[in-house]
């Protein structure tokens, strides 16, 4: 991989924001191929080895509700074998276990490829038990079971790749249809820790280079996706007015596809659903800007080493499920919600996200946006009270295998 150097930083107390960063060549060789009249930095070049490095430390949890079976087995397909990988299920499991079939096709590729794919289902009451005895019990419902929704998912899947003992964790949607680039973004990822320099703290995230859609009978390759323009408008707002200086730094506010080092994944506060990506930013800003005193357990570490924040531009076209109109228009009510109701957020950047939704039609200039539910870092869940209340399930033997 080589990537070009980021041109662009915005630094607010202990975080770093990186700007946009573009893709060269997406295979750049072995360490030994660099020619040495090349070695100058212009474009920063990720050998293959140093590649391999980064995927061996990686887990990727992939979430899942309700997806074609098709799409899922791609993306198993395109995840490196040196990464764990870790299904997250809300799918329905009656009056057909969908569960069951994705287990069925995630066992039969871990068996065929020889990888321990750790799989649960979000709705599991054993999960439920191990969350209730790690002290974390607001991630569940009035029946006790963890809640539905994509952030809930990730959770779970941060709590999971902890125990695996793996260092990063990567985050690949279930509904692409282009196993090459979910090969892309898992490369992107191990690129974005090996150029880190903030080793234990940093978050890599990913903006698509085009997006294909149908316009009049021809293809055509949208730059942005809808909900993203507005969030990352918004989101530069909320970092000019902290900064004061207008910047456009921030290109990927709706990242689904990001990954962290798990040092910083279990000390970040969560944002539930959709709002779970544009949140961490907020979050960032929130704890580590030096505007608030932090509630992270190691927070006082975060602030030493700093945390890094990259945002690369893959190459291959993001082709997802289409989930319709109003599906688009609760993310972008979910994004401007955890932005508006930052202790960050001026009055006049309120209005600014009210007029935006009421010209939408999303929601009434006078009405105020919903407060969404938010979750404390796992770092304050027990880690070993989670993994003995697993002991039995089939994830925790999966679990002794990946270690
Ligand atoms: N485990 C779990 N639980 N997975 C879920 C749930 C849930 O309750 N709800 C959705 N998912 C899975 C979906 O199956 C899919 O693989 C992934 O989460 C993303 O959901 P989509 O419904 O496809 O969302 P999207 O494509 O509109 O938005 C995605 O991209 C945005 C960036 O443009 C998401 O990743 C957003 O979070 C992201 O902001
Ligand atoms: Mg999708």
């Amino acid at each position: 991989m080589r990537l070009d150097l980021p041109r662009l930083r915005e630094r607010l107390g202990a975080v770093l924001f990186y700007g946009l960063q573009s893709v060269y060549e997406l295979d750049s060789g072995m360490a030994a191929d660099e020619p040495i009249s090349e070695r100058w930095e212009a474009t920063q070049r990720i050998p293959y080895e140093l590649l391999h490095d980064n995927l061996q430390k990686m887990a990727i949890v992939v979430p899942v509700r309700e997806e074609k079976l098709k799409l899922l087995d791609g993306v198993f397909a395109g995840i490196p074998n040196a990464c764990q990988i870790i299904l997250v299920s809300n799918s329905s499991r009656s009056p057909i276990d969908r569960f069951e079939l994705e287990r069925d096709a995630s066992n039969s590729f871990g068996v065929y490829t020889n990888r321990p794919v750790i799989s649960v289902h979000q709705r599991d009451p054993q999960l439920a038990k191990a969350f209730a005895e790690a002290g974390y019990t607001e991630i569940l419902d009035d029946e006790g079971l963890v809640r539905s929704g994509k952030a809930e998912g990730m959770l779970i899947g941060t709590m999971l790749a902890r125990l695996s003992g793996r260092e990063t964790i990567g985050f690949i949607d279930s509904d692409n249809y282009f196993p090459g680039a979910v090969l892309e973004y898992c490369h992107l990822f191990a690129s974005g820790f090996a150029m880190a320099r903030a080793k234990h703290y940093a978050m890599v995230r990913i903006s698509w280079a085009s997006k294909p859609k149908i316009v009049e009978n021809n293809l055509y390759f949208a730059k942005w996706g809808r909900s993203s323009i507005i969030t990352n408008r918004f989101m530069n707002q909320l970092v000019s007015s902290y900064t004061g200086f207008e910047t456009e730094v921030i290109r990927t506010g709706n990242a689904g596809e990001h990954a962290m080092t798990l040092d910083l994944a279990m000390n970040m506060g969560h944002s539930s659903g959709y709002s779970i990506e544009p949140y961490q930013l907020v979050y960032l800003m929130e704890q580590f800007g030096g505007v608030e005193a932090p509630e992270a357990p190691d927070s006082t570490d975060v602030i030493r080493n700093t945390v890094n924040v990259y945002q690369v531009e893959s190459r291959n076209p993001h082709l997802h499920e289409y989930k319709g109109e109003e599906h688009v228009e609760r993310m972008i009510e979910a994004s401007l919600s955890v932005i508006y109701h930052s202790p960050l957020c001026p009055d006049s950047l309120k209005e600014d996200i009210r007029r935006e939704l009421s010209e939408r039609r999303i929601r009434a200039a006078d009405e105020e946006l919903p407060q969404l539910r938010k979750y404390q870092p796992l770092a304050k869940a027990d880690q070993q009270a989670f993994r003995a209340a697993l002991e039995g399930h089939p994830a925790e033997t999966a679990l002794e295998f990946a270690l």
